[in-house]
């Protein structure tokens, strides 16, 4: 393994009782695009995603589709598979929580945390939502329209009552409040930590952990006809994927603690309680950072498959292709935050910031060159303060972008980035090459060189959100080396290297016609 810094980032494992919407794709875009900046920074990144294949839900639904549940999983764990291929998605490692070395291990954390006493026998009589896979308490219903009882997630619930086995969760109130105080960004965005921490302070209860109604599940160890509750199975894929319960295996060593659990704000709970809550009990180290983002609405509506108003991921990639997609959902959006997808906005946003924006600067420059020397990368004169102004925070750019990037605010790092490309524009306004070429070529070669280079920094930054369309930029310039250790003058373009006729990269999106909405 190299010596390189680590990076382990994971993304929520997908109940695969669902296909693939939208939202499973914008938790596993975040985590593909900071594992790419991580690489291109330097790291050696382990970026995990999967399938969460056990528990009532999913037996349910396996059920209702008539067939074995393993053979279900396959099914739409595959679909998932699809989703990553046709997102790009650089994952190292898909995980399926059905697969041997994954039972294995979270039975293995299941004996470490009952021969510390973490757990007992005893029986459960209360609420469970089968849709969040979540126990409830009376307090937290309400009453739908019929009056029937609902979790606050709106989700319907049905009173349980079985043997079970229990985990001290209230034992640990006090080391859950204290690290919250004491890593005060283990959650972001901080309104979710003081979340948490309110409910923690709240006061816990023990947490039911086997389920007896049912078999889909891992078994507890020597407890016949007892299932692990899915929970505890899912939440220990991010071990097992490193290679617990070998703690002294290289993978092990290198990569856990996890740096980031990306989520969505619907299972924080799970992650920022419940997860340190067994770490804790285990001795484990505990993850850096669990950073829970905001939800998508359709059109100002809930996305939902009874309303019929599900984004199909693929659907949308057709119509406007890859990395507009990536960009929008990144870009329109502060992280964090909950946003509306609409089609309109969708369109302006690429619009503007893609085709006319990035894509303009680029397609104007290549073709000057291309145009007006010769059909190669011109020669760089002395430089005068503005080439060096702009030059200067290019170069510098990455460090202000990395600063973002490492609270996950993708949305302020790639502002800074066009922030910079509006200054290029800016520079070609008041530069005015295309008149240079009769009055001062060698002039007009400079600032051709200059914007050149400003145009290679940016496809080098924006290759973790666009890497399909950054590629053919740095082709068209002919840049091989695209790490991060070649901004600013290590990797400098070589003046006299022959260039293609530059195509576009960026094609205008059209809205679609009224009928099609
Ligand atoms: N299986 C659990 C997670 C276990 S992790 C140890 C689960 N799976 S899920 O299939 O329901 O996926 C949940 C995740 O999908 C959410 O946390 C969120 O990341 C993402 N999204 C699902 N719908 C979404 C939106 N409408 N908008 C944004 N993201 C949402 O929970």
């Amino acid at each position: 393994m190299s010596n390189r810094p680590a990076f382990y980032i994971t993304t929520p494992i997908y109940y695969v009782n669902d296909v693939p919407h939208i939202g499973h794709a914008y938790t596993t875009l975040a985590c593909d695009v900071l594992a790419r900046f991580k690489r291109l920074d330097g790291y050696d990144v382990q970026f995990l995603t999967g399938t969460d294949e056990h528990g009532q839900k999913i037996e349910r639904s396996a059920e209702k589709a008539g067939i074995a549940p393993l053979e279900f999983c396959d099914r739409v764990s595959a679909r998932f598979g699809e989703l990553a291929e046709a997102m790009n998605f650089s994952q190292d490692q898909f995980i399926r929580t059905t697969e041997e070395r994954h039972k294995a291990s979270v039975q293995h954390l299941w004996k470490v945390l009952e021969d510390k006493g973490f757990i007992y026998e005893d029986s459960y009589a209360g609420w469970y939502s089968v849709r969040d896979e979540a126990f409830y308490s009376e307090s937290e219903l309400t009453s739908g329209e019929g009056g029937e009882k609902l979790a606050p997630t709106g989700a319907p619930v049905e009173w349980v009552e079985e043997p079970s086995y229990f985990f001290r969760l209230s034992s640990l109130q006090d080391k859950l409040l204290e690290l919250y105080d004491s890593q005060q960004d283990f959650v972001l965005p901080r309104s979710r930590l003081n979340e948490v921490r309110s409910f923690v302070a709240g006061g816990l209860e023990d947490l039911s952990i086997s389920r007896t109604s049912f078999s889909w599940g891992v078994p507890v160890p020597g407890a016949d006809g007892h299932v692990m509750y899915v929970w505890i199975d899912a939440l220990a894929n991010y071990l097992t994927a490193v290679g617990y319960p070998d703690v002294q295996s290289d993978s092990y060593q290198k990569f856990w603690p996890a740096n980031v659990h990306m989520i969505g704000k619907d299972i924080l709970r799970f992650h920022a309680v419940y997860w340190p809550a067994f770490l804790l009990a285990a001795d484990l180290p505990l993850p850096q950072r669990v950073f829970a983002h905001g939800w998508w609405t359709n059109e100002g509506q809930k996305i939902s498959k009874s309303l019929g108003n599900v984004i199909d991921p693929f659907e949308l990639i057709d119509s406007y292709g890859l990395d507009a997609v990536r960009f929008y959902l990144l870009r329109e959006v502060p992280f964090g935050n909950d946003g509306d997808f609409s089609r309109q906005s969708f369109v302006q946003r690429c619009n503007a910031d893609l085709s006319n924006g990035i894509g303009n600067l680029s397609q104007r420059t290549l073709s000057m060159i291309f145009k007006n020397c010769d059909g190669a990368l011109p020669p760089c004169g002395s430089l005068s303060v503005e080439d060096k102004e702009l030059l200067n925070t290019i170069d510098h750019l990455v460090d202000e972008v990395r600063a973002h990037m490492n609270k996950q605010a993708f949305h302020k790092a790639f502002e800074a980035i066009w922030k910079q490309a509006a200054a290029a524009d800016s520079y070609i306004s008041v530069q005015e090459p295309w008149k240079l070429k009769k009055t001062d070529p060698e002039r007009m070669n400079t600032v051709l060189y200059v914007l050149a280079d400003v145009i290679r920094q940016l496809a080098i930054l924006m290759q973790p959100i666009m890497p399909a369309s950054s590629s053919k930029v740095l082709d068209q310039l002919k840049v091989t080396r695209r790490g991060f250790d070649q901004l600013g003058e290590a990797g400098r373009l070589v003046a006299g290297t022959a260039i293609d006729k530059p195509v576009g990269v960026f094609p205008r999106l059209e809205l679609p016609s009224e009928d099609d909405t």
